[in-house]
């Protein structure tokens, strides 16, 4: 077993994490720890873009308003309104560090449009390559200036005497290494990995949440989970995401009759927001329809979109015929770490930026582009937090480690976890499902992570943990509002549910 101290310790390596060592490097002692390699994130998959008011006939109660009109007003205002206020700052921030977004002939930004908003305002680099671009031009910014450990997974956050003190990591050969540290940042992603069709990185699997219930914070709004409407999808495979920047450049959903899939459904049309569209789309797919991108009338798509071009080479999909087979996917968790507007969780020294956190500034749906850009404002928030706070010294405990005394119940493949969120705790959600899934998961009475000798058991584990508590917050919102929609309660409630569900450590499988 090892033992290392450092000032920060981030867990996670996606923009958020990069993005907050790379405020913190100057002044303190960084290490990050990531469970795959550093390019393994969703950041990196990231294909439409950054969401920010850039040109002056935009404003930021317009990019706001579409905010939370998206989030179905379940928003934290004050936090949104940070994010958009902010977002152009840190655009310029990003430009300054030489991103290299895509550009008009005359030198401005190009824009693109996507779902739920109302103008175009959408940043991007290299087509539809927005999220590698920026990683690349971060991670240069930071090697060699922070500690990088890839392959190792976090096991458990160390609480001591009141405060988060350090985690522990696991990596592929078993070895053990823990970490104290005065402050503590959880960045490693949401829990869209849950589903057996996703958008998301393979390596996300519901981490942050599990950590951070197992420390004892306080967690929100884990009920709503995006599920992005156009995978591209064929014969009962997943080859990825195809970016709502192709319905800004003119994509239109049809049928395989070539009737249009979103007319009358909704004002915005196919750019209405992503909880509206992928029901939509699950409505025709459970009717049996086929359901298709008609990109005939994209100009210049090869160009525009070089990482969906590629994904259709390799799924066989012709792009002359203008016809890409789609389906809804998991995207994006909405809930997570509740934190205040400076990254700050329930329990003292832990922070939590991105996807992990609960800003509230997504609402219970997400607006298009707005996570690289919530990843960014926040991370720089929570670094000035960090830098101004009085120092906790960086304390190194006795370490005492529960080894099992017996042998543990078998954990679920990974795989039956997916089809039982899918099938029980999906875009459409009944009581009856949501019950007969809870019942499901209490059979895993398991909450140790130091008794699981493999990082693959301990990614299991925590994705039973985050399962339960989605399923469980889920069951619990009667209503159906943004990424959660409840067929037995359709209809939105903002009499008894405007409030948040909070979430404390309790015994998970009671
Ligand atoms: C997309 O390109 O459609 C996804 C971008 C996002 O999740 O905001």
């Amino acid at each position: 077993m090892n033992v290392e101290s450092t000032d920060v310790l981030i867990i996670g390596s996606g923009i958020a994490g990069l993005m907050t060592a790379e405020c913190l490097r100057s002044h303190k002692n960084v290490t990050i720890v990531t469970k795959s390699s550093f390019r393994s994130s969703n950041s990196y998959l990231a294909q439409g873009g950054i969401a920010a008011v850039t040109e002056t006939e935009d404003h930021w109660a317009e990019h706001f308003m579409d905010t939370v009109t998206a989030g179905s007003f379940h928003n934290e205002e004050t936090l949104s309104e940070i994010l958009v206020k902010e977002g152009t700052e840190m655009i310029r921030q990003l430009e300054e560090w030489n991103v290299p977004f895509d550009r008009n002939k005359d030198g401005s930004l190009t824009l693109g449009r996507e779902g739920g908003h109302r103008r175009s305002r959408i940043i991007h680099a290299g087509g539809d390559r927005t999220g590698s671009r920026i990683i690349d031009t971060l991670y240069k910014r930071i090697a060699g200036h922070v500690t990088m450990k890839e392959y190792e997974i976090a096991g458990d956050l160390i609480i001591k005497q009141g405060r988060c003190a350090g985690a522990w990591t696991k990596n592929s050969e078993g070895e053990i290494t823990i970490y104290f540290a005065s402050t503590i940042i959880l960045a490693c992603g949401g829990a869209a990995g849950l589903y057996s069709v996703h958008s998301n990185d393979r390596s996300i699997s519901g981490d942050s949440i599990a950590l951070a219930y197992r420390a004892g914070a306080v967690l929100s709004d884990l009920e709503f989970i995006q599920f992005h409407p156009t995978m591209l999808f064929k014969k009962g495979v997943s080859y990825g995401l195809v970016s709502e920047a192709v319905r800004g450049e003119g994509g239109r959903l049809v049928t395989s009759e070539g009737a249009p899939v979103m007319s009358g459904v909704h004002e915005l049309g196919d750019l209405a927001p992503r909880d509206v569209v992928s029901r939509t789309i699950f409505g025709f797919i459970q009717k049996g329809e086929d359901i298709f991108l008609d990109v005939s009338k994209v100009k210049n798509f090869t160009n525009r979109f070089p990482s969906i071009t590629s994904q259709c080479k390799k799924a066989d999909v012709v792009l002359k015929e203008g016809k890409i087979p789609v389906a809804p996917g998991a995207h994006f968790t909405m809930g997570g770490t509740v934190t205040n507007q400076w990254g700050e969780t329930t329990v003292p020294c832990l922070y939590a930026v991105g996807e992990a956190s609960r800003t509230g500034v997504h609402g219970a749906n997400r607006l298009a582009s707005n996570s690289l850009l919530e990843g960014v404002v926040f991370a720089k928030r929570t670094a000035s937090r960090i830098l101004e706070s009085k120092d906790h010294e960086v304390s190194i405990y006795p370490v005492e480690w529960g080894f099992p005394t017996q042998k543990q119940k078998k954990l679920p493949e990974k795989i039956e976890i997916q089809r039982q969120m899918t099938q029980y705790a999906g875009i459409v959600r009944t009581g009856k499902d949501l019950d007969k899934a809870l019942r499901w998961f209490r059979r895993f009475s398991i909450d140790k992570p130091d008794y699981y000798s493999t990082p693959d058991e301990i990614e299991r584990m925590n994705m039973l943990q985050t399962g339960w508590l989605i399923i469980s917050s889920a069951q619990m919102r009667t209503e159906s509002r943004g990424g959660h929609y409840r067929s037995d309660y359709p209809t939105k409630n903002d009499n008894d549910w405007l409030k948040k569900q909070i979430y404390r450590k309790k015994d998970w499988n009671e």
